[in-house]
This record gives C-alpha cells, structure tokens and sequence, in this order.
C-alpha cells in the first residue's frame, strides 16, 4: 500500500520525506491556494522533493478544451506529475483522450461506485473517492472503499484505489482494511498515527525496570 500526503506544504512533504514512507503527494487548489502565490514553483519544488514519488496536480480551468489544454501542460512539468481532473460527465471525452495519450490521471471527487466504474472503464491511473466528505453528510465513506476494491477486483481494471479525504486515523484505518492501493493522508493523521499510549507507557516501564539494575554500559 502506497501513502501519499495530501498537502502542498513544503515543510511538512520535507519533515515526513526523511521517513521513507512518503510515495507521493497530492495537492489540489485549495493545499495550493494556502500556500501563497506562485502554485507552479511550488508544484516544481514537491516534485523535486519527491523524484522517485508520485505527485498529482489538480486542473483548476473549466472548460473542457482548456482542461485538456491545462492536463497536457501540467503533464509536462516533470516526469513524476499525475494530473487531477473531477469525475463529471463534461471531461469524459478529455479524459479519454489523455489516457490514449499516456498521460497518467488521477480522477477525483469521485463518490459512487458507478462512477469508480466508468473511470476504470477509460483506464485512468488513480480514482480518488473522498471518504471524509461522505461522513460529513453522515454517510459510511468506508462503505464505498469495499464496494470499489470488489469491482476492480471483480473485473479485474487496472486502476488503482486511492482513498482520499482522509480525516483521522479512524479512515486509514479503514482504508487499510478496504485494501486500498494508496491512502492520502494529512501529516496531522500521520503524526498522530505514529503515536500510541501503550507503546509510550511500555518504553516508560522497561526504561525504570532497567534503571534499577544501575547497569553503566550494556551489552
Ligand atoms: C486529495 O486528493 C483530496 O483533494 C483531499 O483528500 C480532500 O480532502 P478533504 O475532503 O479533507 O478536503
């Protein structure tokens, strides 16, 4: 399983980089619109953070042509960029094409089974269903991460499962259980994943368990 973080802060893809669990990133309008002005520099600073990582950029114009337009140039910025493009009926045809094309894509906001279905269909790289955005409206965005992994499975796509708008450790959690391919998740998850009561409650006891024996060096 693949994680990737889903943010566009350079400081944060540079803190989790180091730890060898990082594949990749993704950003979207709004993690680059928090960063400041010049999103292309940024962009072009996480793929050099990350050369052997995976880094999708999303489109932001409208228009189908211009999509298709903004794709081919986002593509283009490095050899590590995947481009993000909404699962809505208006890009089908573009997305088509670009996959005709080569271009790797990663199709997001995608909440339904039928529509994992037809991107696997058009045989784009990623489909990103957004787990946390279904809970918001008191939905089971898990749900969806189960039905998806058994219709790829079931008809065997190539497409890959990206679990998307993870909001706790709670729905990586889930996004293990799934079987998704990759989990994208925000450093605050991550670090607070990294944590566990017990394992600090545990170091604590050996640690005063060992001082008792007043042991200089050892081994
Ligand atoms: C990543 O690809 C998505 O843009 C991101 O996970 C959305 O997360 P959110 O629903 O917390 O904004």
């Amino acid at each position: 399983m693949k994680l990737f973080l889903d943010t566009a802060d350079v400081q944060e893809i540079r803190a989790w980089a180091s730890t060898g669990l990082v594949d990749g990133v993704t950003t979207n309008p709004t993690h680059l619109a928090k960063e400041g002005k010049d999103p292309k520099k940024r962009v072009l600073e996480i793929c050099s953070l990350l050369p052997e990582g995976e880094v999708s950029v999303e489109v932001t114009e409208q228009k189908p042509e211009k999509v298709y337009d903004q794709a081919k140039e986002i593509a283009a910025l490095a050899q590590n960029i995947l481009v993000k493009i909404p699962c809505h009926r208006d890009y089908y045809p573009i997305i088509a094409k670009l996959v005709d094309e080569g271009v790797k894509l990663n199709i997001t906001l995608v909440f339904s089974l039928v529509q994992s279905l037809f991107m696997c269909k058009l045989g784009v790289t990623y489909i990103s269903p957004f787990i946390g955005r279904w809970d918001d409206i008191d939905v089971e965005g898990k749900d969806l991460l189960f039905e998806i992994r058994s219709m790829i499975d079931d008809y065997t796509f190539e497409t890959q499962l990206l679990a998307a708008s993870v909001r706790g450790v709670r729905h990586l959690h889930e996004a293990i259980l799934a079987g998704a391919d990759v989990a994208t998740v925000p450093l605050s998850v991550l670090e607070k994943a990294t944590k566990h009561s017990l394992t600090q409650e545990g170091i604590a006891k050996f640690n005063a368990d060992w001082a008792t024996l007043g042991v200089k060096k050892f081994p």
